[in-house]
């Protein structure tokens, strides 16, 4: 089979593919394993009932088959829809936006895939142009998102040492280069995959800078406010028409109606709606005809505060003491645990590069993600990145307490040799 460069490129090898398939595979090998590795949410049953009963209602509805299953979503998403979040945002942080600086997409991957090209790449003029990570661990799913090579540049972090064995990581404002070969700054907020929620000084310094050289600031809010609002820290959300904020429905607990949305200046929503009109066609309409449903009353924000934060909060805090326990001995370091799903372990001076460590641990019988990947566009060689792994406790805590201690038992053998 014979394939153009694009073919080649989304064939080719990429560190993601091959690991997600490894992942799979392990799975299926050894069902037993303990799985720390994916990015699914946990099952909340009182959440699923909810999601439950609402779809039932919806399709129960008078031509609710129909509106559902039967008919196209306009390029920018269904127009109520788009009001309804417009008015959310507005009320709850007084943000200037109508309807006209929203969009909805199929999933925060497929938007930031089309917003990522259309600002990174190759220009008419012959530039190239790259999206900028102030920080990096960021999110490995935006690894392989750049039609172009080097699609990416990225900051090494500062790191604050909090006690013997938990750190943070902050922006190095100093080493933050913004070039006219930079098209965007993105941040995750929270970060996957370390679980920190950039200060509210961090991001309003990025978006001094960002404003001040003329390209937008990426916020993806995938775990962030309003919902799913995972997060421990009290911040506050961020938005003016120079940013780009995604949102989703997926840690809400609905990833499998792969529904996110935009929220940017008009013009921006506009390229966003045509680009994705050529792609896609339009979004679907089961997500979005549950939020609609959820932005009534605000009720998407109850179930994000009070049911899943909450939640996830708790799970965090108790890996983290089983982790603390458990490599007490060990020079461990774990990122404070701000806010989304895993928690980010740091072995310092690890004899081992993290993929070594990672196939010992499903030799072992967990699976956990190597940190190496998640420092894309960094060019420097710093140990660092390859003495970091990513654990989902999104498990039951049986079996997240269990995965931790083979964890600490494995790596304590690297350790004594
Ligand atoms: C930071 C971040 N952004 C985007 C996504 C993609 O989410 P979606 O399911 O909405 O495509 C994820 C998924 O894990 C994520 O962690």
């Amino acid at each position: 089979m014979k394939l153009s460069s694009f073919g080649e490129k989304y064939t080719g090898q990429s560190g993601i593919v091959d690991l997600m398939a490894d992942l799979g595979e392990a799975l299926h090998t050894n069902p037993n394993m303990i799985s720390m590795g994916g990015g699914n949410p946990s099952r909340i049953p009182t959440v699923e009932e909810i999601y439950r009963d609402l779809l039932v209602n919806l399709l129960s509805a008078p031509n609710g088959t129909y509106n559902i299953l039967g008919k196209y979503q306009p390029p920018q998403g269904d127009e109520q829809l788009l009001k309804q979040l417009a008015q959310l945002l507005r009320a709850e942080y007084g943000w200037p936006i109508t309807d006209r600086n929203v969009a909805i997409s199929n999933g925060g991957q497929s938007a930031f895939f089309v917003l990522s090209n259309l600002l990174a790449g190759k220009y008419t003029d012959g530039s190239i142009k790259q999206i900028r990570f102030p920080l990096v661990p960021e999110y490995l799913g935006y690894t392989d998102a750049g039609l172009e090579t080097n699609f990416f540049s990225s900051t090494r972090p500062a790191i604050d040492i909090i006690d013997e064995h938990v750190y943070k990581y902050r922006v190095d404002f100093e080493s933050l280069e913004v070039t006219d070969r930079t098209a965007a700054l993105c941040v995750s907020r929270p970060t996957n995959p370390t679980g920190n929620v950039l200060t509210d000084n961090e991001v309003s310094q990025l978006d001094a800078i960002a404003r001040e050289s003329h390209v937008p600031l990426i916020i993806d809010g995938a775990y962030g406010a309003p919902f799913p609002n995972i997060i421990f820290e009290r911040v506050t959300p961020h938005w003016n028409d120079n940013t780009i904020l995604l949102l989703s429905l997926s840690k809400l607990g609905l990833p499998g109606v792969r529904t996110g949305f935009i929220v940017a200046s008009e013009e921006m929503i506009h390229a966003y709606a045509n680009a994705n009109t050529i792609l896609n066609l339009a979004c679907g309409n089961v997500g979005p005809a549950i939020a609609g449903k959820l932005f009534e009353d605000r009720e998407v924000l109850r179930i994000g505060s009070e049911l899943i934060m909450p939640y996830y909060r708790d799970k965090a805090m108790r890996a983290m003491e089983l982790v603390i326990e458990a490599c007490s001995d060990l020079p461990m370091y774990v990122h404070k645990p701000e806010g989304a799903i895993f928690l980010w372990l740091w072995f310092k001076d690890l004899p081992v590069h993290s993929t070594q460590l990672y196939q010992l641990l499903k030799e072992a019988g967990v699976l956990i993600i190597p940190g190496h990947d998640s420092f894309a566009g960094l060019d420097e060689d710093w140990p660092h990145t390859h003495e970091c792994i990513r654990v989902s406790y999104a498990q039951d805590e049986e079996q997240v307490k269990k995965g931790i201690e083979i964890i600490a038992r494995e790596v304590r053998k690297l350790y004594a040799k």
